[in-house]
């Protein structure tokens, strides 16, 4: 018997003119938005009514010579190494960008918006930090750039702030939104892997950027961050006020204690606005307590949780990397796109809406926490850091120095501090005093201990 929804879906590929795509980076994000539309392009056109048909015009790669891995036949003659000639091409009607980086993605995006072709891009590093520029071109040419695949992956989380949140003040995020670094972090606890393999792992499932240092460094997380608090905040904000660390310091003693004491580690962004309309803004590894619900998110999942003064808490979970979630995301947006060729659909970036804003400093960020110094082993020392931390008036509520098990006699050891809270700036004066000791060895390794509302 014939399938209803096949029949359905075939008479209504044939109701509407196919849009053309210029795919711009056919790496594991820009293969699978080819295996997406190969697979379901039917499907979009059905659910559309009938109004929306895609295909891919043209292929933007360093390397044509390149074996590329996908269904279907790409074929070759849609491949070019000349961005310029993507953008020119008259069957290119909507332009993904999917190279990453921020000086040819840049040239791309601005040359797509002049030449009013709706741009999609999965580059949070590009938005974070020349979104301000691209989004008045945006406004400029009436174009519009969809960015949902440049947060958390597969999870909406990006509609969620412009649509379904609009009438919110959203008064805090808090989320694990860098797969790989969650995925790296998993990986060393439960199956003891170093952090060198545990990354290889990530690259090897396309998780990573280009530049897994981003990933390590905090940094692509603080990109996301930056873009869900200009979308809720209304303001530019500039990477250079913000705070960010990431987690090349983890070592398994960390992860061990944490868990002794009953939390987990996790790389954590935090977005809060204080009632004075300052906007904390923080990436760093945090000890969280594992009955925390970001306690038990797993590999490459993200969770983000929006707190809005309407709605209250919600909670956002799924993918945060990878070449299907993330293309299933790419796709959305290219269905609005083409929606918006037809009918527009209002501008979707972040044009600044507050007159000022304000990122608190990070010095005058408070939480409690983990602090780890690597000490020569003599009798008096813990006294030594102890009397600096009581001198700059910040309360201990525990210490603890393990011994190396493999060598109980080794002259360095790790010395652990917890913290009562205390703002981030006494901390970093009463630290800068003790790294002078002659006891301590190298710079402390600092974590929060967050306490999630
Ligand atoms: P990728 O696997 O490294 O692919 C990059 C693609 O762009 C390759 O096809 C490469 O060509 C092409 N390319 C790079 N620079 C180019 C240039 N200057 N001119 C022409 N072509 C160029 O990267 P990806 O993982 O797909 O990531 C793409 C973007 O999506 C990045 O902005 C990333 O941050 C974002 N993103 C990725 C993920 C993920 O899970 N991977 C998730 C969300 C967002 P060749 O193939 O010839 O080398
Ligand atoms: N490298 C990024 C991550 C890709 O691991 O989260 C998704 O943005």
């Amino acid at each position: 018997m014939e399938n209803p929804l096949e029949a359905f879906t075939l008479s209504a590929v044939n109701t509407c003119p196919s849009l053309g795509v210029g795919l711009a980076g056919f790496g594991t994000v820009g293969s699978g938005v080819w295996n997406t539309l190969d697979r379901n392009g039917a499907l979009i056109t059905g659910r559309t009514g009938g109004g929306v048909s895609l295909h891919i015009a043209k292929i933007l790669v360093r390397d044509r010579s390149k074996t590329r891995a996908t269904t279907g036949d790409v074929p070759a003659e849609i491949f070019t190494t000349d961005w310029r000639a993507l953008i020119d091409d008259p069957a290119v009607e909507i332009v993904v960008e999917l190279i990453g980086g921020t000086t040819d993605a840049f040239e791309i995006v601005a040359a797509a918006l002049k030449a009013k072709k709706p741009v999609v891009t999965g580059n949070k590093a590009l938005l974070a930090e020349r979104g301000v520029e691209l989004f008045a071109l945006s406004k400029e040419h009436d174009t519009p750039i969809h960015f949902e695949a440049a947060v958390a992956g597969g999870i909406p989380i990006i509609r969620t702030v412009q649509d379904s949140f609009i009438g919110n003040r959203i008064l805090a995020f808090s989320g694990i939104i860098n797969g790989t670094s969650n995925y790296i972090l998993g990986r060393m606890t439960d199956a003891g892997l170093t952090f060198a393999d545990a990354l290889t792992e990530a690259q090897s499932l396309g998780y990573a950027e280009a530049d897994p240092a981003l990933d390590v460094n905090g940094w692509d997380a603080a990109h996301k961050a930056i873009l869900l608090a200009t979308l809720a905040y209304g303001f530019p904000i500039h990477p250079k006020d913000i705070h960010v660390s990431g987690i090349e310091q983890v070592r398994p003693t960390d992860i061990h204690f944490a868990k002794s004491l009953g939390y987990v580690v996790k790389l954590l962004a935090v977005i809060r606005e204080h009632p004075d309309g300052t906007v904390e803004l923080r990436v760093q590894p945090s000890f969280i307590a594992k009955s925390n619900i970001l306690a038990s998110v797993h590999g490459v999942f993200n969770a983000v949780a929006v707190h809005g003064d309407t709605a209250g808490e919600s909670l956002f979970y799924g993918r945060g990397a990878g070449q299907n979630p993330t293309a299933s995301s790419v796709v959305a947006d290219l269905v609005e796109a083409a929606r918006s060729l037809k009918q527009s659909s209002g501008h979707r970036g972040f044009l600044p809406y507050r007159e000022k804003g304000r990122i608190l400093p990070a010095a005058e960020t408070s939480t409690a926490y983990y602090v780890r110094f690597d000490v020569t082993d003599r009798p008096g020392v813990i006294a030594e850091v102890a009397k600096i931390l009581a001198d700059h008036k910040i309360g201990i509520s525990g210490t603890h120095s393990p011994v190396n098990p493999s060598n109980p006699d080794a002259e360095f050891v790790d010395m652990i501090f917890l913290l009562h809270t205390c703002p981030f700036g006494k901390l970093q004066a009463a630290l800068e005093e003790i790294e002078q000791l002659d006891c301590v060895n190298s710079i402390p390794v600092v974590f929060r201990i967050e306490s999630l509302g």
